[in-house]
């Protein structure tokens, strides 16, 4: 395996660049690779085995493409797949985790909140994750259906978005939450009007710049991270309409980016 080879990133849609744009600062020479299964996004609502056949066709495609290691920029397909793709796979597979522990370890008011989606919030890793830090915190779980849309479409702020994420943040800040984990990776693109909403006072705990300090050391654990310091290039696929992702995706890596269609073996 090359040390230049890319690193494959993929999340159910446009969320993953949240962690993407987190290895891009972190590891500023490496070329990325990105595929937004936006055709099948959510993720949140369908079933594990359905990820899973996803979660292994998105891989072996982002293989293909010689990639180094992947990241599963996605929680949802991480409690449903991650363990699947570690033992299918053996490059280092990078994967989510919920920042529980280090809010349950930093709240003031003693409650927590999380915002994530029903696959995540219903896994046994997030069982265990609470199991673990809920001793040290009063943890509050809130399902968002509607919102991984909301960003899909690429309204941030319109009316919509901001009415359901009121709606899903008032029962956490009435319960005195001082601090609110962003436990899906589509979310951390919400951070100002979650601010605008909770107050400036309330801490949000985004995973992904962990993650990607993570991928850091894990390649440099396999000897793996390429000797370029920069000039890192990315590369973007969609699985829904070109036309109608990529727009959003280039609205979201802030950038005027080239998006190309996923082979149609991959749909
Ligand atoms: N961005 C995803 C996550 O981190 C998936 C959201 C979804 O597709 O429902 O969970």
């Amino acid at each position: 395996m090359a040390v230049t080879n890319p690193i494959g990133v993929f999340d159910s849609g446009v969320g993953g660049l949240s962690v993407l744009r987190d290895i891009r600062n972190e590891l500023p020479g490496e070329d990325l690779l990105y595929v937004a299964d936006s055709a099948h996004a959510p993720y949140g609502e369908k079933s594990p085995e359905f990820i899973q056949a996803r979660a292994l066709a998105i891989t072996e495609f982002l293989l293909e493409q010689q990639a180094k290691a992947i990241v599963v920029a996605c929680n949802t397909a991480t409690s449903a797949a991650a363990a699947i793709l570690r033992a299918r796979f053996s490059v280092p597979i990078i994967a989510m985790e919920p920042a529980v522990k280090p809010a349950a370890l930093s709240t003031q008011t003693g409650v927590v909140g999380v915002l994530a989606t029903r696959g995540t919030l219903s896994s046994d890793n997030f069982a265990k994750l609470t199991s673990r830090f809920g001793e040290h915190a009063e943890i509050l779980v809130q399902p968002c259906p509607g919102l991984v849309e909301q960003i899909e479409a690429g309204d941030l702020s319109g009316e919509k978005t901001k009415a359901l994420l009121t709606q899903y943040l008032q029962p956490l800040l009435q319960r005195h939450a001082d601090t609110i984990v962003l436990g899906c990776t589509h979310y951390p693109f919400l951070v100002p009007l979650i601010q605008e909403i909770a107050g400036s006072k309330v801490v949000i705990i985004d995973p992904a710049p962990a993650v990607a300090r993570e991928l850091h050391r894990r390649l440099a654990g396999s000897s793996l991270l390429s000797p370029k310091v920069d000039g890192g290039r990315q590369h973007f696929w969609t699985s829904a309409a070109v036309t109608k992702t990529g727009p959003i995706i280039a609205q979201l890596w802030g950038a005027k980016i080239k998006v190309q269609s996923l082979p149609v073996a991959f749909y």
